[in-house]
């Protein structure tokens, strides 16, 4: 049984020197645990398996096989920062695998959220299964598990969870970053030299933008929320909400309204923005986005995005709204 509490004398890091100290300690740690054995990670671009992989490249190299599943369900931008981060700037032995066409043919026609979710979290675990027979020599699975996963298994889990590979491929865990808390791994990160804006990302879940295209997810609307959420973030940069704001977001109903484009009257989809701060993601209240940003985002999103023709905004605090839709 493997010891899951943190030592009561572990000191919080909180400096780049205390992060230097434990990255030393945790790179002798991985040496001594895998030897010359090659260890396998899911890398989705999350924090916690972003810093899992930066550290694992510190201490093994190429002997870390990254394998990053492109589902289709990212953020715009995100795969294509892991292959430049990983691959091109550490160096690192990245597999990319482009599933989004099989993901989303499985989607196809779904529109109940938990059965959306099953399906996302079943094909990720078959994809890396996949990918994992073919590597040679793997003896060991990283993830990045950190202490409040460990404390609560509750709905917040922001990294995928690769348990449930068949047992012909059950690797030793190695699990670095498990008495950390998030603060923790966000300096342990910046310390490895990750870039900001993937060390201090907002939480984003699991299924990603599967359970924000709401309903059976369509690509003409998967685009529209991917377009449409790039839009909000660019904006909340500017415009200093970043980095403030817990955790904003545009989320898409399977629903139509007539509006008006050039001279005639068009049925077009229309785009949430939600955006709101929590300690815990239990409660959650609603940022006041100023209105004249609502009404520049707005302008931006109906101009910008395909398909698209009206812009609400979420006044609801949780309770009584979960901080997703669906
Ligand atoms: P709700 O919608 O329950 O969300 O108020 C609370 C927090 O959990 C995230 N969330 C998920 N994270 N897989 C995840 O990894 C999921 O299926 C999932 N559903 C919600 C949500 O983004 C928020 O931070």
């Amino acid at each position: 049984m493997q010891n899951n509490r943190r030592p009561e004398d572990m000191e919080r890091i909180t400096t780049q020197a205390l992060a230097e100290a434990f990255i030393q300690e945790q790179v002798a740690a991985i040496r001594a645990q895998v030897g010359g054995k090659k260890v396998l990670l899911a890398l989705s671009g999350g924090v916690d398996s972003s810093v899992v992989a930066a550290l694992l490249i510190r201490a093994i190299g190429k002997n870390l096989v990254c394998v990053h599943v492109n589902h289709g369900l990212l953020r715009k931008g995100e795969p294509e920062q892991v292959v430049k981060v990983f691959r091109d700037e550490m160096d690192a032995n990245l597999v990319y695998v482009d599933a989004v066409d099989r993901f989303l043919d499985k989607l196809a026609g779904v529109a109940e959220p938990e059965k959306k979710r099953k399906i996302i979290g079943a094909e990720f675990i078959r994809v890396f299964e996949e990918e994992a027979r073919k590597q040679e020599g793997v003896e060991f699975l990283a993830q990045g598990t950190i202490y409040p996963d460990i404390l609560e298994s509750g709905p917040v889990k922001a990294h995928h969870n690769v348990g449930g590979l068949p047992d012909d491929l059950k690797f030793e865990l190695v699990e670095p970053l498990k008495f950390l808390f998030k603060d923790e791994v966000r300096v342990v990160g910046k310390t490895l030299g990750l870039p900001d804006n993937m060390v201090y990302r907002q939480p984003f879940p699991g299924p990603g933008l599967g359970v924000r295209c709401l309903g059976a997810i369509t690509r003409d609307r998967l685009e529209a929320v991917r377009e449409s959420d790039a839009i909000l973030r660019e904006e909340f940069a500017k415009n200093g909400l970043e980095g403030k704001v817990w955790q904003y977001f545009t989320a898409i109903p399977d629903l139509k309204s007539v509006g008006v484009r050039g001279d005639r009257r068009a049925d077009e989809w229309c785009v949430i923005i939600r955006a709101v701060n929590t300690r815990d993601a239990m409660t959650a209240t609603v940022e006041p986005v100023p209105f004249d940003l609502l009404q520049h985002i707005t302008a931006r999103i109906t101009s910008e995005v395909a398909g698209v023709n009206r812009v609400l905004f979420d006044l609801t605090p949780k309770p009584t709204g979960t901080i997703e839709w669906e």
